[in-house]
């Protein structure tokens, strides 16, 4: 029998139907048409199964789908490539007045991930050894002289300043909202636990829209972690966690529904 040419391939619509918070299948409704022949069959539709989580997904279609895991896949690995996005969102994170006061672990070995161990709660332990990286968001105990100087220096090598004016005011900006928040020296470690909690969200919405899972974890006692990790030699103090990695199948949680307060109860528009 002669092959007939099909010329037209035309997408009609298309509409998703989510499993679950990490999948989703996708209806592709297509007309064909032969016009040499005149035959004109039905649409047909096209399925597409998978992970909403790919490359290309929308802020929107990421914030949804993303969840803390809480089991991983522990043959999964990391590339290269993503471990080095994964330092650029914590790296470009933004900072109150630029001030940058962290410095962050990223736990790939076996060997540094069961040094920290004794340091986690129970309920954690498995997402820390089974998961491909684990962050450890720690910051400076003070802000010291030098850090600051340091700042100074990175954003006039970056181009940052047109005259020494602009330098001088940058610095002098930065001190005063140092100081503000230096009362005590909780304060000011309150403060720079705040700036690190910024990177953690970088960094959970920077993993999801990588199409990769990561966990935020509180549940670790800090002092346990400081000294595993020699920090306080250091002059840093662990504030948060983060595990990122490949859920498991097995991950009840990456079945459930996504739960948040109605937008009226967390939102007010003025
Ligand atoms: C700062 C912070 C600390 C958290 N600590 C833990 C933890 O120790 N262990 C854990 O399994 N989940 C932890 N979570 C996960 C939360 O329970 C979870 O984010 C929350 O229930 C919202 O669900 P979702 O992230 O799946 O949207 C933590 C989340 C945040 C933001």
């Amino acid at each position: 029998m002669e092959q007939q040419r099909c010329i037209g391939l035309k997408w009609q619509s298309s509409w998703p139907v989510p499993l679950s918070p990490a999948a989703t299948i996708i209806y592709y409704k297509y007309s064909v048409s032969f016009p040499e022949t005149g035959f004109n069959p039905p649409s047909i539709t096209l399925i597409a199964t998978g992970f909403t989580r790919s490359l290309s997904m929308s802020i929107d279609q990421v914030l949804r789908t993303r969840y803390a895991s809480k089991l991983y896949d522990e043959t999964k690995t990391l590339t290269a490539e993503q471990e080095q996005q994964l330092f650029d969102l914590l790296r470009y994170s933004p900072s109150s007045v630029n001030s940058q006061p962290w410095h962050f672990f990223a736990l790939v070995s076996d060997e540094a991930k069961e040094k920290i161990l004794p340091a986690v709660t129970e309920a954690n332990h498995n997402k820390i050894k089974k998961s491909a990286m684990v962050v450890v968001f720690t910051t400076h105990t003070e802000i010291t002289e030098a850090h600051l100087k340091n700042l100074l220096a990175q954003e006039k090598q970056d181009g940052r300043f047109a005259s020494e004016e602009q330098e001088q005011n940058q610095d002098k900006g930065r001190r005063y909202f140092v100081n503000r928040n230096s009362n005590t020296p909780e304060q000011q470690r309150d403060w720079m636990a705040r700036q690190a909690y910024i990177s953690l969200g970088f960094l959970l919405l920077g993993a999801a829209s990588m199409g990769l899972d990561a966990t935020p974890i509180e549940g670790f006692f800090a002092d346990k972690l400081d000294s595993a990790l020699g920090l306080e030699e250091k002059q840093l103090t662990s504030v948060v966690l983060a595990a990122v990695g490949y859920h498991d199948g097995n991950d009840f949680n990456a079945k459930l529904p996504k739960s948040r307060l109605p937008q009226e109860q967390v939102i007010t528009r003025l």
